[in-house]
């Protein structure tokens, strides 16, 4: 018997926690392999070990085509994000699609928030056992539903969060597997459940491939890659379409960036690979 997809923990979301333990120098999440079967820790120090080589770093990251890099400097860009949210006085978190999210128990600037993780229950119950023996810094709640399937205010109704305080809610690569319909009405009911002041932060993903011959080959082997992992991609928008969707749902002030950004930020050169399909867009609701 076979098991179906959401009768396990989520694969992207180990795939992604892979990327952030080997990171790319400073550039990593020291809590991530706890989310990887302990067969596979080793390799992921040996690839730290081997990026650190005269030419290594290349080579991991043609190695892993790009996961590391991307996740690395994806997961920095969301940190500034939520820095700058809790600066800016907001206390409570709701991370959407969480999987192996390590931000309450890493990000010292969450220490005192409420943060809430609210992801599919298979993979909440791996999340919780990869978690269990580390401290978290923030007051963490966890919250098993299908977003394609239920609503989020009755998810999130048994837990402290306070829908008359502002919220930050973070919804980092959950998008692209999620249906166009699915995509809207989660953006509308957070919208919805959004105290003024409350922000958003979340990514999509252009479509893949770019036109052409070549252009097709690589979204179908993408999409290909995701459907043998039991998560086919379901949607992609170029920036102006998700700006647009945002503001239909009731967000203001969108600003999209993307993986060439996220690299200035921190000194870095950009990657040119497949991942940079994916991009970040931060909204307001007032
Ligand atoms: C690529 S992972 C990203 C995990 C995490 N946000 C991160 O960046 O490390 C996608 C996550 O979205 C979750 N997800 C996808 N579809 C979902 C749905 N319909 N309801 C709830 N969670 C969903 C998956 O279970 C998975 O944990």
């Amino acid at each position: 018997m076979t098991t179906h997809p959401r009768d396990r923990a989520s694969l992207t979301a180990r795939a992604v926690a892979l990327g952030r333990a080997v990171g790319r120098g400073d550039l990593r999440d020291g809590l991530a392999e706890r989310a990887l079967p302990r067969l596979v820790r080793p390799a992921v120090r040996g690839l730290r070990a081997a990026a650190g080589l005269p030419g290594g770093r290349a080579a991991v990251a043609v190695a892993l085509g790009g996961l590391n890099v991307h996740a690395a400097l994806r997961m920095h860009a969301v940190d500034a994000e939520v820095e700058r949210a809790v600066h800016d006085g907001i206390g409570q978190v709701v991370v959407v699609g969480a999987g192996f999210d390590t931000r309450a128990w890493r990000m010292e600037a969450l220490h005192g928030t409420h943060v809430v993780e609210v992801d599919r229950p298979a993979t909440q119950r791996r999340k919780q056992a990869t978690m269990a023996d580390v401290a978290p810094l923030a007051d963490v709640e966890f919250v098993a539903a299908d977003l394609a399937e239920d609503s989020l205010l009755m998810a999130l109704a048994p837990t402290a969060w306070d829908r008359h305080r502002p919220t930050l809610w973070v919804w980092e690569a959950v998008v692209p597997y999620l249906d166009d319909l699915a995509v809207r009405s989660t953006a509308t009911g957070l919208a919805e459940l959004s105290a003024p002041g409350s922000r958003l932060v979340m990514t999509f993903a252009h479509p893949v491939g770019g036109g052409g011959v070549a252009g097709a080959l690589v979204d179908s082997g993408a999409r290909l890659a995701f459907e043998v992992l039991g998560e086919p991609l379901r949607s992609a928008y170029d920036d102006w379409d998700i700006t647009a969707l945002l503001t239909e749902a009731g967000f203001h002030d969108p600003v999209v960036t993307g993986s060439r950004e996220w690299a200035r930020t921190v000194g870095q050169d950009a990657p040119r690979l497949i991942f940079a399909a994916e991009r970040l867009v931060t909204a307001v609701r007032r």
